[in-house]
C-alpha cells in the first residue's frame, strides 16, 4: 500500500509558505531527502485550517469569472499551484453518498469503484473529514505488458481510510487502490509529481475478482490524433500509421494504429491485419491482435 509518512505536526503553513517551501527543488519521490521535505510541507499546509475555505469563498464572491491559468476547477479537483520543481498542488474533493453531487452524478464521477495505479507519483494528506476509504493491492508493473485480460499478479494489502492528517505516498506503477465513497464529506490535499514523458507511462484499470486488467485509462491525445487521420483516409497517414505500428516506442501507439487501420477494412483484410500486429514483437500488441481476431472469427 502507499508509505505512510509519519510527519510531526511541525507547525502551520499557508499557500504561498507551502510553495516557498517546496521551491525550485519541488517534489522528487526518487530523491529521499526531497519526499521528506515536501511531505513536510504539506503536513504543515494541512495544519492551516483556513486556507482552502477562504480560497473558495474568494472565487464564489468574487471571481467567479475571472479563474486564470494558476486555478482550475471541476466536479472534484482544485488546482491550487503552477507546476514548479517537478510537480503541482492540487485539492480533491470526495463526497459521502448522502451528498448530492454523488447522486446526481454518480459513483465513477468520483472514481469509487474503479480500481487504478497512477502513472505519477504523489503526497496526498488527509484535510478535512474521515476521508475515502480504499481497498489497497499491490503489483509488479515492470512484468507486466499491459494486455487487456492479462493478470499481474495483484496482492492485496489492507483496507485504510486517508483521515485527517494521515499523510501519504502513492508509488507511481505499483500502488493500486479501489476506493470507497468517505462516510461524509472529505478533502485530501496532494503534491503530484509530474515529468514530461509520464504521459507515455500506462495508467491500468483493474477487475479485482480476476485481478485482470481491464485496460489504459489514459490514453494521449497523440493517439486520438493518429486515430482521426487515419480515419478521414489520407495517404500520408495511412504510411504513418503503418511506420507507427511497426516502429513506435510506444505499445499504445502501435497498437492504436492497428485499431485505426482496421476500422477501414471488411472482415478478411481486418484479420489479415491483426496477424501482421500478432507478429510485431511487441506482447502487448500481440495480446490484444489475439484478442481481436477472436472477436472476428466470432
Ligand atoms: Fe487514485
Amino acid at each position: 500500500m502507499p508509505r505512510v509518512i509519519d510527519c510531526r505536526d511541525e507547525g502551520e503553513l499557508d499557500l504561498a509558505g507551502c510553495l516557498d517551501a517546496l521551491g525550485d527543488r519541488g517534489f522528487d519521490p526518487g530523491d529521499e531527502g526531497s519526499l521528506l521535505a515536501a511531505a513536510s510541507a504539506l503536513r504543515r499546509l494541512a495544519n492551516d485550517r483556513a486556507f482552502l475555505g477562504d480560497m473558495l469563498i474568494e472565487q464564489l464572491k468574487n471571481r467567479h469569472r475571472e479563474i486564470g491559468e494558476s486555478s482550475a476547477y471541476g466536479a472534484q479537483s482544485i488546482v491550487l499551484s503552477r507546476p514548479r520543481g517537478g510537480c503541482f498542488l492540487r485539492a480533491n474533493i470526495w463526497p459521502s453518498e448522502r451528498d448530492s453531487c454523488f447522486k446526481s452524478s454518480g459513483a465513477r464521477t468520483f472514481v469509487y469503484g474503479v480500481p487504478h495505479d497512477h502513472n505519477f507519483s504523489f503526497l496526498t494528506v488527509g484535510y478535512l473529514g474521515p476521508g475515502y476509504r480504499s481497498d489497497y493491492y499491490e503489483y509488479d508493473y515492470d512484468t507486466a505488458a499491459g494486455y487487456t485480460g492479462e493478470t499481474p499478479g495483484l496482492r492485496f494489502v489492507e483496507r485504510g481510510a486517508l483521515s485527517e492528517g494521515k499523510l501519504m505516498l502513492y508509488r507511481a506503477h505499483r500502488d493500486i487502490h479501489s476506493q470507497l465513497p468517505a462516510e461524509s464529506l472529505s478533502v485530501s490535499l496532494n503534491i503530484l509529481r509530474i515529468h514530461p514523458a509520464e504521459g507515455w507511462f500506462d495508467q491500468y484499470g483493474f477487475e479485482l475478482e480476476s485481478g485482470a486488467i481491464t485496460g489504459v485509462l489514459n490514453p494521449t491525445a497523440t493517439e486520438t490524433f493518429l486515430r482521426c487521420a487515419v480515419g478521414l483516409g489520407g495517404a500520408e497517414a495511412l504510411d504513418l500509421a503503418e511506420h507507427f505500428g511497426r516502429h513506435h516506442p510506444s505499445d499504445r501507439m502501435r497498437l492504436a494504429s492497428y485499431e485505426a487501420r482496421a476500422l477501414l477494412l471488411g472482415e478478411s483484410d481486418a484479420d489479415a491485419l491483426w496477424r501482421e500486429a500478432e507478429a510485431s514483437g511487441s506482447p502487448m500488441v500481440a495480446k490484444e491482435a489475439t484478442a481481436r481476431r477472436g472477436r472476428l472469427a466470432a
